[in-house]
């Protein structure tokens, strides 16, 4: 469905911006390659496949004359723009009192004023190529706000409230936007922040990966196109119940401990909503997904308990006594007499004894 049409990405010599060019590129997308460091580009086109079409073009997107040399490039070459991708980026994970000018006016520029500026240089060519279309990379960090990620979260903010509002205004000129929002991702960008990041739980996709789902999601013509991952829940739940977030992200520095529990709490219960899913679903991993639970949330009761009826019902009652009695050790110490006493009554069944020593 692709095939044949014309997409500039810019940020196309590394991480997401590579991985959309060789994917595009598979699609049978022409394609023009934007970046400042020439030879990351070259290596982008070296991955493809000798047939493909992709013209490295080398310009600062930030700066009036690399925009200008963008457009001239492409009134050169097919005149003609079909999807202008806009994917160059700044990451920084760093408290905004730490923060140089310099550095937040950059991650600003780059992040969106050169989006802006960049739509708007290229806006003729779109119009000339209609139906077309923006896609605008942003992160889920443009829906949940994290700490200490104050000013690229702002930027993404900022690239989604510009989606909505071009999306309305360039309707009638047929020209599409789709917003896009990856999760953390393997990158040159998150390179410095990765072991933090996965400490924290946080997990991250490849690049590959997330250049696969967006495309598909331009191919459907979506507005819209979220990590297809449980922080989609986070997402929902920021929408719904900010302040929630806000008491599980927010810094309170006596309370800390607690700030992680309740965080962990909200993860916990994301990814046992999908594991859920996954069983309804009769997806065949579904089973593995609650033993990884159970391993990764031993505190967490649902997990045991839902294994605990896995293992009832197929007949191995002794795996099945084991997690209802950590399911019910849980809900104990969480004060949840009532539930405890419900699971308590089916171990009861299999291991009275098991059973006693729960009720003592
Ligand atoms: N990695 C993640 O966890 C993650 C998650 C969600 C969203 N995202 C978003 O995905 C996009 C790509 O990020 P990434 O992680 O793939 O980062 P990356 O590997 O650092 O790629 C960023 C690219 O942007 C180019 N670039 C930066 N400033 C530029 C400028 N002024 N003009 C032209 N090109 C410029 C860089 O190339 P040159 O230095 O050669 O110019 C680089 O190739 C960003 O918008 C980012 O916010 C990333």
């Amino acid at each position: 469905m692709l095939g044949g049409q014309t997409a500039l990405i810019t940020g196309a010599g590394s991480g997401i911006g590579r991985a959309l060019a060789l994917e595009g590129a598979q699609r049978g997308v022409t394609l023009f390659l934007v970046g400042r460091r020439p030879e990351k580009l070259r290596e982008t086109r070296r991955l493809m496949s000798r047939h493909a079409i992709a013209r490295p073009i080398v310009a600062d997107i930030s700066k009036p004359d690399g925009r200008l040399l963008i457009r001239d490039t492409i009134l050169r070459h097919t005149g003609l723009l079909h999807l202008l991708v806009n994917n160059a980026g700044q990451f920084a994970r760093r408290a905004l009192a730490d923060m140089r000018d310099a550095e937040v006016g950059n991650m600003v520029d780059v992040n969106l004023v050169a989006p802006m500026l960049l739509i708007r240089d290229l806006l003729p060519l779109l119009e000339r190529s209609a139906p077309s279309r923006i896609v605008n990379i942003g992160s889920m960090y443009g829906d949940i706000a994290y700490p200490e990620i104050s000013v690229y979260s702002a930027t993404k903010f900022g690239l989604r409230g510009l989606s909505d509002a071009l999306r309305r205004e360039l309707a009638a000129r047929k020209i599409a936007v789709t917003y896009v929002a990856p999760r953390a991702t393997r990158t040159d960008a998150m390179k410095p922040f990765a072991n933090t990041f996965e400490k924290e739980g946080v997990k991250i996709d490849g690049p590959d990966f997330v250049a696969n789902w967006i495309w598909n999601a331009v191919e459907k013509r979506q507005r819209t196109a979220y990590s297809p991952t449980f922080e989609r829940v986070f997402v929902a739940l920021q929408r719904v119940a900010p302040s929630l977030i806000d008491r599980s992200l927010g810094s309170r520095p006596a309370n800390k401990p607690k700030r992680r529990r309740r965080w962990r709490r909200i993860q916990a219960t994301a990814e046992w909503r999908a594991a859920r899913s996954a069983y309804d679903e009769n997806k065949p991993n579904a089973e593995a997904l609650f033993h990884s639970l159970v391993e990764k949330y031993p505190d967490e009761p649902d997990p045991h308990g839902f294994l605990g009826n896995i293992y009832y019902h197929s007949g191995h009652f002794s795996e099945a006594a084991r997690h209802y009695h950590a399911a019910a050790v849980q809900l104990l110490k969480q004060g949840n007499r009532e539930h405890a006493a419900s699971i308590i009554s089916l171990i009861s069944r299999i291991d009275p004894a098991l059973a006693d020593t729960l009720r003592s």
